[in-house]
């Protein structure tokens, strides 16, 4: 009776595989990118998607643009948070998504990537675990935990260099804007972290029991492809 009907609205050809998806907050420059890419390079045998953050900024409006000195790019009203839960959605879903591209120099969203649905999907920015929606989506958080200074040493050879910046306003928004959201929004997320990483990408040891952990959760998955009927006495005791 009951259970009969629930089993077969389940169709074996549409077991639909979600995605795990991880998390990776952390201070500006303090090696979220680099710890994301390490874990990508080791997981290059699964379907892996990085999403920054970066990528939901608000493009600026041409009077912001004439006072970008006065805007703050870490405060979560920065970004387009509806836009990148609605991204985070649908890549769940196994659906394919536009992501656009954020072009620090002009402060303007460029042509987007398509990125297609995956097995691993990583987000990353400096406040991904603000809004609880899309924290909610996570399967494993991780904060990337590096001493303010080196955030700073490190931000200000970054700013000056690839992103051609004057070493005065790097340092002027460092303080005005910079340093208070990192301690006002971003470590107060660091709460929902599962794993905290000192030391960024070099730390090799969290790397690879991080990578161990997605391992062993991507291998539960494939059980199910193995064994389909996993799935069904799975959903049904879920009912
Ligand atoms: P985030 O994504 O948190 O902003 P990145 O991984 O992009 O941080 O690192 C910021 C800058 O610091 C980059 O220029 C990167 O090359 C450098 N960097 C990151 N990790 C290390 C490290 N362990 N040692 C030296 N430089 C690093
Ligand atoms: O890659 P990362 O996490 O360091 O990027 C976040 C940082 O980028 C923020 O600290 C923000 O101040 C900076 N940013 C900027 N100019 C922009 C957009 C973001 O300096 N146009």
């Amino acid at each position: 009776g009951g259970i009969q009907s629930k089993t077969t609205s389940v169709p074996e050809n549409n077991m639909q595989k979600q995605p795990f998806i991880i998390g990776v907050a952390g201070g500006a420059a303090s090696g979220k990118t680099t710890v994301c890419d390490m874990i990508i390079e080791q997981l290059h045998d699964q379907r892996v998607v990085l999403v920054n953050m970066d990528s939901f900024y608000h493009s600026l409006t041409p009077a912001e643009l004439t006072r970008v000195h006065e805007y703050n790019f870490d405060h979560p009203d920065a970004f387009d948070n509806e836009k990148l839960l609605s991204t985070v959605e649908m890549l769940r879903n196994g659906k394919a998504v536009d992501i656009p591209k954020y072009d620090f120099r002009s402060y303007k969203n460029s042509v987007s990537r398509r990125v297609n649905p995956s097995d691993v999907i990583i987000l990353e920015g400096i406040l991904i675990f603000h809004d609880p929606r899309i924290r909610d989506l996570m399967n494993m958080k991780i904060f990337v935990d590096t001493d303010a200074d080196v955030r700073l040493a490190r931000r200000i050879r970054r700013d000056t260099g690839e992103k051609g910046r004057d070493i005065g306003m790097v340092l002027d928004q460092y303080s005005k804007f910079v340093k208070p959201a990192f301690d006002d929004f971003i470590l107060p997320t660091k709460k929902y972290a599962d794993i905290i990483i000192p030391r960024g990408g070099d730390n090799h040891v969290a790397i690879d029991l991080i990578v161990q952990h997605i391992r062993t959760k991507l291998g539960q998955h494939d059980l199910c492809k193995i064994y389909p009927n996993l799935y069904v006495i799975h959903s049904t005791f879920q009912i």
